[in-house]
């Protein structure tokens, strides 16, 4: 797909995978909203990045804050490229804990809430504005990118909200891709190993210190922008579809 021109909306497009992909989607002449609640951060890469990008306070587990930015960015261009990559630090626990009291059940479901549920509001709604859009001569449309991550397949002790919920994101993508087929549009999946985000709430020599080595090749933890140009990869070319795509330096995690 030629991207240029385009218009795209970035869930979490504040946070550090979602930034890094509105800055290399602005970079390829495309028009970004940057959908975060993140007020101060996504304003000021709204500003860093010029008229391409628009901040708009998004709440992805609602469906008018949602919608909002998606018409918000279908004002820009045809809605082309949509981007899930909100979410942030989960604390959780083992299921029991030391004293075998069962995991609370309503931080489970907020967990599903943002990372699942978000997800496919977010995709359900863009999907929506992008069939609306021309199909290009190459009879597409556009692209929905979900963002899961390797605990889907290897959820570590105390992840059983977020593997679960990334388990969500990864069994949503193939069905999306069937559903959303005959449309024209693609729909995508990426599992991100362990990059260096704000979501690690420390210094970056201290995670690297803490989780790099862990990585086999490189050993290092992952670069945002290594992640955006795998984004763009998957935009641009129209035969990825229906596929979860690993990037994680061939890492798998270990029970902890
Ligand atoms: N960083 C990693 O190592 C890693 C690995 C695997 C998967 N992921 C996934 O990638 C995504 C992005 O992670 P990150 O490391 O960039 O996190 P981050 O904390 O740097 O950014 C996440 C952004 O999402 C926003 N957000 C949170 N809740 C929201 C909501 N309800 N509506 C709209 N925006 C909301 C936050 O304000 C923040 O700006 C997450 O889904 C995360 O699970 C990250």
């Amino acid at each position: 797909m030629d991207i240029e021109g385009a218009s795209a909306i970035v869930t979490g497009g504040a946070g550090g995978l979602g930034a890094a992909t509105a800055r290399r989607l602005v970079s390829l002449g495309v028009s970004v909203v940057i959908a975060d609640l993140a007020e101060d951060a996504g304003g000021r890469l709204a500003d860093e990045l010029g008229p391409a990008a628009r901040f708009v306070r998004t709440d992805v587990t609602d469906e008018s804050s949602m919608r909002a930015a998606v018409d918000a960015a279908s004002e820009s261009g045809p809605l082309r490229i949509a981007v899930a990559a909100h979410g942030g630090p989960v604390a959780g626990s083992r299921i029991l804990d030391r004293s075998n009291q069962p995991y609370d059940l309503d931080v489970f479901r907020r967990t599903l809430d943002i990372y699942l549920v978000g997800t496919f509001n977010a995709l359900r709604l863009s999907a929506a504005r992008m069939v609306e859009a021309p199909a290009l001569d190459s009879g597409q449309r556009g692209v929905v990118i979900n963002t899961a991550s390797i605990a889907a397949f290897e959820g570590q002790i105390g992840q059983s909200d977020y593997a679960a919920a990334k388990g969500g994101v990864v069994g949503l993508g193939l069905v999306a891709a069937r559903d959303l087929a005959p449309l024209g549009i693609r729909v995508m999946t990426i599992a991100p190993g362990t990059f260096f985000t704000p979501a690690f709430q420390m210094s970056e020599e201290d995670a690297q210190e803490r989780w790099g080595g862990a990585i086999p090749n490189p050993r290092r933890m992952g670069r945002p922008d290594e992640y955006a140009r795998l984004v763009q990869a998957i935009a641009e070319n129209d035969y990825l579809n229906g596929e979860v795509i690993r990037i994680d330096g061939a890492h798998r995690f270990g029970p902890r």
